[in-house]
């Protein structure tokens, strides 16, 4: 999607027909990060572009606080490169980070049912590093009122991802021993907390600096990753959750119980013909081992944030800010993510 005005789209006709707010909003221009290649951060530049054009399914949001990932720094180098059939082949199609957001509905398209213009909401977008984003409704929800904004943007993709880890690859049930390697990061933060609260006896595996941080996010038991190795003889784990893979695939089956689970989570650490052998490998080991190796695509639902957004209302979930940037710190925020050492989310405010 380029971000211009595109006056043929049917989501436009129809909200100009009804001269609702959307009517106001065309041909409006934004602030916004943007690059038009691929590349480092540096090329990640604050612009004045045209204002997105909801869609028919579509809700438009005032951005209030944006999440990044590591998702993010693949969409601006476009690399792997099998990333680039969903951001553009040769050139980034839309080219504004940010696939989480939070923020207040400015309007809604034709189809839209949940949400009406004032409500605030967070979830999954494309572009939420700018002052206005457009999200599949799909793909949002309420935020409730006590969750502060930059606190809801850092959920959605991460906080999924590690849901579906947990619940679904995982089959995480109550007493499972469950070993979390990346347990200070991103996905890890909310892992550690999703497993306990499944039920799990938790270890999270992280550096000296964090193991504080990971016995307050509910790690019955730390490892320290420059001290110890999780590999070498000792507890064995129902379910691992690698969000890091710098050991082998024989290493951490060493750490699982007989009929264990290990889940391979990692889209850093290697490229080219190396990163897919790794990501291979599991799937094709798999039906031959007596360990379940499993890797997975965590995709966006309304259901699993709508769970979401109500264990951060009963503070079941409580998302790690590590730190907030803000709009022109963008490059930044995604140079800290790609350091490979974030501290919980990072987060752009606006
Ligand atoms: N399957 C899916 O659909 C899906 C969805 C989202 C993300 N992911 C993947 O999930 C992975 C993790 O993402 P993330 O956002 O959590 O990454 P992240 O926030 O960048 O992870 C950084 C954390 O990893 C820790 N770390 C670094 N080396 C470590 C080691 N050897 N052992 C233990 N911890 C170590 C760092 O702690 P120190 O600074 O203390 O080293 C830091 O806290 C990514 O590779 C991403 O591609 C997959």
């Amino acid at each position: 999607m380029r971000c211009e005005p595109d006056l043929h789209s049917e989501g436009l006709q129809c909200k100009l027909s009804d001269m609702g707010t959307l009517g106001q909003h065309i041909g409006r221009s934004m602030r916004a990060m943007m690059q038009y290649e691929y590349g480092p951060p540096d090329l990640v530049t604050l612009r004045e572009i045209p204002q997105p054009v909801v869609k028919d399914s579509e809700v438009l949001i005032r951005v209030r606080a944006a999440g990044l990932h590591v998702g993010d720094c693949f969409a601006m180098r476009g690399s792997p490169f099998p990333v680039r059939l969903m951001t553009g082949l040769r050139k980034p199609k839309y080219g504004v980070p940010g696939m989480d957001l939070a923020g207040q509905v400015v309007t809604v398209g034709r189809m839209v049912t949940r949400f009406r213009p004032g409500d605030e909401v967070f979830g999954c977008c494309m572009g939420a590093c700018a002052e206005v984003a457009c999200a599949a409704e799909a793909t949002l929800v309420q935020k409730p009122a006590s969750v502060p904004w930059q606190q809801a943007a850092a959920v959605p993709t991460s906080a999924l991802a590690a849901l579906h880890a947990i619940r679904d690859a995982g089959k995480v049930a109550p007493g499972h021993r469950v070993l979390i390697v990346g347990a200070s990061g991103g996905v890890g933060t909310f892992a550690v907390q999703l497993a306990r609260f499944f039920g799990a006896e938790v270890t999270g595996v992280c550096s000296s600096r964090n193991l504080e941080l990971v016995r307050s996010l509910g790690a019955h038991h730390v490892i320290d990753y420059t001290q110890e190795d999780f590999t070498k003889p000792g507890p064995r784990y129902d379910v691992i959750l690698d969000n890091i893979e710098n050991r082998s695939l024989a290493e951490c089956r060493r750490a699982l119980a007989p009929s264990g689970t290990l889940i391979c989570n990692s889209g850093t650490g290697a490229s080219g013909m190396a990163m897919a052998v790794r990501l291979l490998k599991p799937l094709v080991v798999s039906p031959f081992a007596r360990h379940n190796l499993r890797r997975y695509l965590s995709e966006p639902n309304f259901k699993d944030l709508d769970l979401l957004k109500k264990l951060l209302e009963s503070r079941k979930l409580s998302p790690v800010i590590d730190r907030a940037y803000s709009l022109d710190e963008t490059p930044d925020a995604l140079r800290h993510i790609e350091g490979g050492h974030a501290r919980g989310k990072v987060v752009v405010t606006l």
